[in-house]
């Protein structure tokens, strides 16, 4: 068996907690890592009691929805926002505020969630995949150029896990080229690039509220800007097209076309519960993140995400490394996933190629598409759509959830201790196959 280049108590007494072995051993792993999710007490039932007792349910009756928004702006410290039904449809606002329609092409990275490609096609707007920093796990600003064609509308930036990468870049690249910077923030609740909210830098950004997220109503969603015009026709559209200073008491005062994307008062009051926990819960994250990646760095096989010095915060929705099987006796990482389960710490493996999706090969050879594009444009697509570095990532990424990150330090302890167990394990485990 290999011998690894260190024991485990010098991994954890590298790591600046020497008894850290002997405190995650009391951590049992029928305990759950973290916290269960989402956290609430009285004040998100009193808020709720409170909005159903109202009777007014919906925000054009209400006013928590408007408070939220007031709050969310001062928190970002932007000019507008305006709270939608989800992230999806914070990006599809974005995409109709900003006129992004058939014929545009639009920039994103590969590594995301599938919502920030599908609001793309939902304009019947060609994707254009930029590939990724395997070392950020964020798209690769520096390959933005090449990517660009005179079609090129707008950038879409993913704030990838609550991290940023190349913000400055893209933010010159884009306003260079007369080209709108969309921030998907959806991960990135209170994160920072430089002292400032991310989201706030770009032409607009957007949140999400789904359950899963650092901010959480269920579902829910908002779109942040400084640009008023941009501002207005976003509002506009998440209300079926209504302009945002209608006074006429009549149905009327319909300035675009729209859909329904309103939040519910009962959302609004939840979030505004939830706003109050943020900021602690941000804090516990980044404590928390900071001492596992200083612990999982001296393990070989391990490389924790590198984090861009101008992303002053990061909002950690994620914890992310990249795993590679030749530190672990060539254990592939479904083997290292399913042992490091069995230690009871329960990771994943991320995002699949989305550039390589089979739906969007069909989606892309539809009847409408080829109407817009013509067949020679969009067998120029397939042969372009190359993302070798976001290839490699996604066989080798592992992922933790915000939860996990909001336990004690021995929690980080014990996660730390189960991939240094995995490890010592892992001839064994390739053996048995
Ligand atoms: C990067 C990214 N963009 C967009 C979305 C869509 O948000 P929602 O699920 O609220 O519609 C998500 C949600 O997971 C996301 O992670």
């Amino acid at each position: 068996m290999r011998r690894l280049p260190f024991s485990r108590r010098s991994l954890l007494a590298g790591a600046g907690v020497a008894m850290a072995a002997r405190r995650a051993r009391a951590w049992n792993r029928e305990q759950k890592i973290g916290k269960d999710w989402p956290i609430y007490d009285r004040t998100e039932e009193d808020a709720l009691l409170g909005v159903l007792r109202s009777g007014k349910w919906g925000r054009i009756d209400g006013s928590r929805v408007v408070e939220f928004e007031r709050q969310y702006r001062e928190l970002l410290q932007v000019q507008h926002c305006v709270a939608t039904a989800n992230g999806t449809s914070a990006l599809i606002a974005a995409m109709n505020a900003i006129d992004i329609g058939p014929g545009d092409e639009v920039l994103l990275p590969p590594y995301t969630f599938v919502a920030t490609l599908n609001v793309i096609l939902l304009q019947h707007a060609l994707p254009v995949f930029v590939d990724s920093d395997r070392a950020t796990f964020q798209m690769d600003v520096r390959k933005l150029e090449a990517r660009t064609t005179p079609q090129t509308r707008a950038v879409i930036q993913v704030h990838l896990g609550g991290a940023t990468a190349g913000l400055d870049e893209s933010l010159k690249f884009t306003k260079a080229r007369g080209l709108k910077l969309i921030e998907d923030a959806c991960q990135a609740h209170l994160g920072e690039w430089k002292g400032k909210k991310v989201g706030t830098l770009g032409d607009c950004g957007t949140f999400s509220f789904q359950a899963s997220k650092n901010l959480n109503s269920g579902e829910g969603g908002a779109l942040v800007t400084n640009d008023e015009g941009l501002y207005d026709r976003a509002y506009a559209f998440q209300g079926n097209g209504r302009a945002r200073k209608v006074t006429s008491a009549t149905l009327s005062g319909w300035v675009m076309n729209g859909a329904n994307l309103r939040l519910t008062e009962f959302q609004g009051a939840l979030l505004l519960a939830q706003m109050t926990r943020l900021e602690g819960q941000s804090r516990t994250r980044e404590t928390n993140a900071a001492a596992l990646s200083k612990m999982l760095k001296q393990i070989p096989g391990i490389t924790p995400q590198v984090i861009d010095p101008g992303c002053t915060r990061n909002a950690w929705h994620l914890y992310m490394f990249r795993y590679d099987p030749a530190g672990f006796a060539g254990l592939p990482r479904a083997g290292f996933l399913k042992a490091l389960r069995e230690e009871g710490v329960s990771g994943m493996g991320g995002y699949t190629p989305l550039n390589k999706e089979p739906f969007l090969k069909e989606v892309l050879s539809s009847r409408h598409y080829r109407k817009i594009y013509g067949d020679a444009k969009l067998r120029q697509w397939h042969e372009q759509n190359q993302c070798p570095e976001n290839d490699k990532l996604c066989a080798e990424a592992v992922w933790f959830t915000q939860d996990m990150l909001l336990g004690e330090a021995k929690e980080m302890e014990f996660i730390a201790e189960a991939v240094a167990k995995v490890q010592k394990k892992a001839p064994e485990l390739v053996k048995r196959g």
